[in-house]
């Protein structure tokens, strides 16, 4: 049984490989009808949140062009729709769009050939120290400056919550059934939804009422155009030292600023946060035990600092806004769940669970836990 699994499994890394040694010739033929120049292929992509891939190629004088490749037959956005969300933000993000070059389908493939500033994007940057820490929070404040300018000059008091591109109850469910599909250790988190969660030893909300709260979210009192996935691997940082928006399926009108805040917000949490130890998630007597130690580091603290303070600068918050920020930004923790497997790092399972259920029970009593919830603070340095 053993045996027949690893030859299915070499045999279907050949194949793969194979396919894209395929596609890579594909690409090359098409670059060289495109722009007249060889093009070699020298770079791939790290793993995002989908099965999609981006190769890089790079011309005779070192031009280089990014190829994203999506298999059609697995659900999502098509490239070309992708492409159109895109040019939403154009009057607001001029400069910082790459110029599509080609959008086209080749058997069961779509692919987008744009142009490419650098292979890293501000996280992989970030992770790999290329540039000193200032850099990173001056370009930081600087994209949230353009991205909040751009929310504040669409402002469209006509919201409809059906037009949002992130349809909130369409996404909830989404997240509700990925977070319930998932496993830790040998309990499969359904089984275990209506069990009161027990965090180092301080009694907790279960998770069906962790999501009860999450579909309290109220409607926003407007709509404003965005990036609709605006977070650091989305951003790449050039060798020139610029920014550009990349990863365009959620673009368009009639999003709300509160979901879009708790990303950036939130984002630095779910990539970066360190845990001190294995958890421990033990179910008894009908409770959900999770002991964990997190180290928040400072960087995160100004990163989230940075971009309180840009908020505050565009937009009053009211107190529903902050506790609707909060339920986003517990339904990205939760949300996250469902990657971990691709990033390699199931035992954040219990640290999700366990922050989301603290965000959300934050919202009620405003517990002093060390939490991972959103307080508007204003402290912070100016990075202009
Ligand atoms: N034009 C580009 N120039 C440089 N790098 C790019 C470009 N487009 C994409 N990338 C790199 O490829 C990564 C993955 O691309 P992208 O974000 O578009 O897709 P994804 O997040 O993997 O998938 P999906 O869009 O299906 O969720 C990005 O994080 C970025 O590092
Ligand atoms: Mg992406």
């Amino acid at each position: 049984m053993k045996k027949n699994s690893l030859k299915e499994n070499i045999i279907t890394n050949i194949f793969d490989n194979y396919k894209d040694i395929n596609i890579l010739y594909i690409i090359n033929k098409l670059l060289y009808t495109l722009i007249g120049k060889e093009c070699k292929f020298f770079y791939i992509s790290g793993p995002g949140s989908s099965p999609s891939k981006v190769y890089m190629f790079k011309d005779e004088e070192s031009k280089m062009y990014a190829v994203k490749i999506c298999d059609t037959n697995i659900s999502r956005v098509s490239l070309l729709k992708e492409v159109n969300n895109m040019e939403s933000l154009t009057p607001y993000l001029k400069g910082h769009l790459p110029k599509i070059i080609y959008v086209g389908t080749y058997e069961n493939y779509e692919l987008m050939i744009s142009e490419c500033f650098g292979i890293d994007n501000f996280y992989t940057s970030l992770i790999s120290c290329k540039k000193p820490i200032n850099y990173y929070f001056k370009i930081w404040n600087n994209i949230l400056n353009e991205i909040m300018k751009m929310w504040k000059t669409s402002i469209d008091y006509d919201y409809k919550q059906n037009k949002n591109p992130r349809n909130n109850t369409e996404r909830i469910s989404r997240i509700e059934n990925g977070v319930f599909c998932s496993k830790y250790n040998e309990y499969k988190l359904k089984s275990i939804s209506d069990c009161k969660i027990i965090i180092n030893g301080k009694e907790y909300q279960s998770l069906n009422d962790t999501f009860d709260e999450i579909k309290n979210i109220s409607s926003p009192t407007f709509g404003i155009t965005c990036h609709g996935d605006p977070q650091p691997s989305n951003i790449i940082i050039s060798n020139k030292n610029k920014w550009y928006l990349v990863d365009w399926e959620w673009s368009g009108k009639n999003h709300d600023f509160r979901l879009m805040f708790s990303h950036l917000y939130g984002w630095w949490v779910t990539r970066m946060i360190n845990i001190k130890n294995t958890p421990e998630f033990i179910v008894e007597n009908n409770k959900l035990i999770i002991n964990y130690e997190i180290c928040k580091n400072e960087l995160i603290d100004k990163f989230q600092l940075i971009s309180n303070k840009v908020l505050k600068k565009y937009f009053d918050i009211s107190v529903q806004d902050e506790k609707d920020i909060n339920r986003f930004l517990a339904l990205l923790y939760l949300g996250d769940i469902r990657f971990l497997d691709i990033w390699d790092k199931p035992d954040y399972l219990p640290i999700l669970i366990g922050e989301a259920t603290k965000t959300i029970n934050y919202l009620k009593f405003q517990s002093e836990d060390i939490n991972l919830n959103f307080t508007y603070k204003n402290e912070g340095d100016e990075y202009e």
